[in-house]
Formats: C-alpha cells, structure tokens, sequence
C-alpha cells in the first residue's frame, strides 16, 4: 500500500505519445493504488493541468510537437507547482540535467524499472508533505498570543516566555495531557527573535523506533536499504528555528543516547554522511510523564534530563485554573464554531458554573471536545446546561445514547463531517454517502 495519506489517494499525469508505455504505467500504478491518467501529448497534457491539480507529473521529455521541457516551463509560468519526474531516454541525459535545472524534481532514464519510479514518487510525496508541515507551522507560529489565561498562573507563565523567549535557552514543558504544551512551545518561538524561521515539531512517541534516527538526523543515499536519496533531518530543517520534541519521554535509550551527543556538541551528521552538520535550532521538549520519576528508575537518562531541563515550564491543570473557564470558552467556542462554519454560541451562566465544577481530566483538549459537542446538540445560539455532556468518549466514534433519535443522529453524523472537512459540503456528502443536496436540505431544516 502506498503510504500517501489516510484519505487521499494519490494522482499522477503520464504524459507519453507511446501508448504502451502509458496502458503499462497506469497498470503498475494501479497496483500501488496511485490513480492516473494518461495523456499522448504536451497539448493534451496542459489540457489536464488545467483542470486538474496532480499529485505528480511523469513527463516524457520527447514528444510530438510541444516538448517535455515545454510543458514543464508552461506549468512553472503558470504557477503549476506538481512535482515533475522527467522521463528521457539513453542519449537525452544532458537534457534531463537541464529539466532538473528548470524545476522538475527527478528524473528516469528509459528503460526503467517500475520499482524505481515508485521509489520516486514516495520520496517526492514525502518531501512535499514534509515541506507542507513546515509551512503550516510557520503559519500558526506567528499567529501571536494563543495562550488564553487571566490567572496568576497563566500571566506568571507569560512573563517566564517572554523571559526566554528572546534567548536561545533549551527549555522543557511538563504538564498533564491538554493543557497547552504545544500551544506553549509555539508560543515561545512565536515571540522569539527568530519567529521567521522554521518550528518543526515532531512526536517522538508517534515515530517507529527503527526510523528515528533517520528521521531526526537524516541520511545520505544508500546509507541504509530504502534510503533511494538523500534526506535531511528535523534538526536540519528547523534550521535557526525551533525542533520541538514533543512526547520526549518515550525516547528509547539508544536513541537518548545519540540525542545528548548531539546536545552536548551542537553538531549532527546525517547517517550514511561524513560532514558535521551545526546545530543552531532552539531545542524545546515536551512530555507528560513524570521524567524525575523515569530517570529514578533507569528509563530515562539522567545526563539527557539535565541537558534538557535548562529552563522549566510547567502548565497547570485546568481544574486548578477555573477562573478561565469563560475565558477559555468563549475562545474555543470561537474557534471550533469558525471550524464547522458555524455562527458563535454564547454559553449560559449555568453552563459555565457546571463546567467550572468539573475536574477535567484531559484539561482543555476536553474541554474543546466537550464544546464541540454542545455546539451539535445546542438549540439556537445558546449553550445551555443541558447541551453539556462531560462524559468524554473518542472524537470519531459517533456517540448514539439511548435518548437520541435517529434524526439527532443524523445530524450529528452531518454536523461532524462537515467540521472534519471545514464545513465542505461535497466532501462531506462523499463521507456520509449520500449527495450534496442533501446535505444543503437537512441543514435548512435544522435551521443553518
Ligand atoms: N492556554 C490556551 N489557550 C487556548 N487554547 C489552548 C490553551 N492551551 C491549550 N489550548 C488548546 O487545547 C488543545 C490542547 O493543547 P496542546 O495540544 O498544546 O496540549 P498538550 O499539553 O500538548 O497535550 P498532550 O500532552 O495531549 O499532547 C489544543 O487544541 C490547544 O489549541
Ligand atoms: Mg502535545
């Protein structure tokens, strides 16, 4: 299976005036569930550009009439930013160096074996969604302050960020689960002198042991079976930025082991490579586990822990902070209201004395979640007491009590689809399974 992402499957254009070869490439593609078309010419292949956005561009850089070359000029000029792999044969490789010189991003020389061009798809997805991550945290980097709070707590927490935030101190967040650990860490970059620069987050739980290493220090081509091209790693790409490691407490010790290397000499070298790489990005970690307790028992090293415990910060658990709730609310309201595209309810007094009652476990996450749902089952524009369930349950699970009728159902099953696909309609209907209309009748007769 090809591991693109859990929704999408992936699309390429096949642009090649030998029908063979397209019938043998779309069939081969197919068996890696990538979907493609084919077109015979460059002609016919702007006429797909057009319409289309494609995942991948396999480009025949010989054929009748407008060249290979010039339907990649035509895509850059027209802002057309699909990765292009350059197909050439034997004698044109001076001319496949050019297409790499003018933006396309790999190239094959015919014959090849289709093994290698999936190789090369995966490595320009991978790169494209790695660049994609990036760019959506640099966005929400500078989005400012995020951390609501009116609190001793909060506002003495404000005061340590801006402390730090214009030094490049090495800095762990500790707190309980939800309480704002990244948001925190995003915030101290979002404030620092090097805001403009990369904060690449990475959850060290979330990678399989076997990869972090490559993953967080890179690899050069053929340093390992797999590694068909070279890779930077995370500590590369965050460049004078902020690395985030978030989860830092489920580092394996073999791993814990390079990591304080690289602290202690500010240097990396990618696996496979013979050059030190510096160092420059701010390093913030993160974790819920107790780490004191961890290096007490000998799964957690104690040199590492120094070395990432420079500065402290610790996030208070909701339940010691309630004189936020409202606060807090009326931002989360805002935010996942604007998610599914929803006017802004307003909480009543009841609602937040019940809310401020409550322990939260899983602190503001939960109380996200929690809103989020009141938001579904709220009548009109107000939260009631009523609408607020605080039995948290897992977010995709459509939660049916024996209470609910199948038209509340229904429209939970709606309203949540349209918040994953931010209030797309059509995306939506292709979820649930049923059309577009539909969906635009039921909304009326809920009153949207
Ligand atoms: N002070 C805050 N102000 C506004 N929103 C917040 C604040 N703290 C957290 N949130 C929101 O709560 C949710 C959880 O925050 P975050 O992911 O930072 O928590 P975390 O401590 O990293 O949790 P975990 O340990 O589960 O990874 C996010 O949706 C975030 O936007
Ligand atoms: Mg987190």
């Amino acid at each position: 299976m090809f591991p693109y992402n859990e929704s999408k499957t992936m699309r390429v254009l096949i642009v090649d005036d030998e029908r063979n070869i397209r019938l043998s490439l779309k069939k081969y593609l197919g068996l890696e569930h990538i979907d493609s078309e084919g077109a015979e010419s460059g002609e016919a292949a702007l006429e797909y550009l057009e319409g289309e956005t494609f995942d991948a561009v396999l480009l025949d850089l010989k054929l009748p009439g407008m060249s290979g070359q010039a339907v990649l000029e035509w895509m850059r000029q027209r802002g057309i930013l699909s990765p292009v792999i350059m197909i050439s044969a034997h004698g044109q490789i001076p001319d496949a160096v050019n297409a790499l010189k003018s933006g396309a991003q790999d190239y094959l020389v015919k014959p090849f074996d289709p093994a290698e061009l999936i190789i090369k798809l995966q490595n320009l997805i991978e790169n494209k969604r790695r660049e994609n991550r990036i760019e959506a945290e640099e966005r929400t980097a500078g989005q400012g302050n995020t951390l609501i709070g009116n609190t001793p707590a909060m506002k003495r927490l404000s005061q340590q960020i801006d402390k730090i935030a214009g030094t490049d101190i090495t800095v762990l967040i500790t707190g309980e689960s939800g309480t704002g650990k990244e948001v925190a860490a995003r915030e101290i970059h979002a404030r620092s002198l090097n805001k403009g620069e990369p904060f690449v987050a990475v959850n060290i739980g979330g990678i399989h042991e076997g990869l972090m290493e490559s993953e967080l220090f890179g690899h050069e081509k053929g340093s390992f079976t797999g590694a068909a091209a070279r890779k930077q790693g995370l500590f590369e790409l965050a460049g004078r930025g902020c690395l985030f490691l978030d989860e830092i407490g489920e580092m394996p010790m073999p791993l814990q082991v390079k990591l304080l290397r690289v602290l202690q000499e500010r240097k990396i070298r990618r696996l496979g490579g013979v050059s030190d790489i510096p160092v420059n990005a701010r390093i913030i970690s993160a974790t819920n586990r107790d780490l004191e307790a961890m290096v007490g028992e000998g799964r957690f090293r104690e040199d590492l822990y120094y070395r990432l415990n420079v500065f402290r910060i610790e996030l208070p658990p909701l339940r010691d902070r309630p004189e936020d709730i409202p606060l807090l609310g009326e931002h989360l309201l805002n935010k996942v209201a604007s998610r599914m595209g929803r006017s802004v309810p307003t909480l009543t007094a009841e609602a937040v004395d019940r809310l401020r009652a409550y322990p939260f476990p899983g602190n503001i996450r939960e109380l996200e979640n929690i809103l989020e749902r009141a938001i579904i089952y709220a009548e009109g524009n107000v939260i009631t007491n009523e609408a607020i369930d605080l039995h948290e349950r897992p977010a995709a699970v459509i939660t049916t009590p024996e209470t609910m009728s199948l038209e509340a159902i229904e429209k939970e099953a709606i309203l949540k689809s349209l918040a994953r696909y931010q209030g797309n309609r059509t995306k939506a209907a292709g979820e649930l399974g049923i059309s577009r209309k539909t969906i635009l009748n039921k909304l009326k007769t809920y009153g949207f």
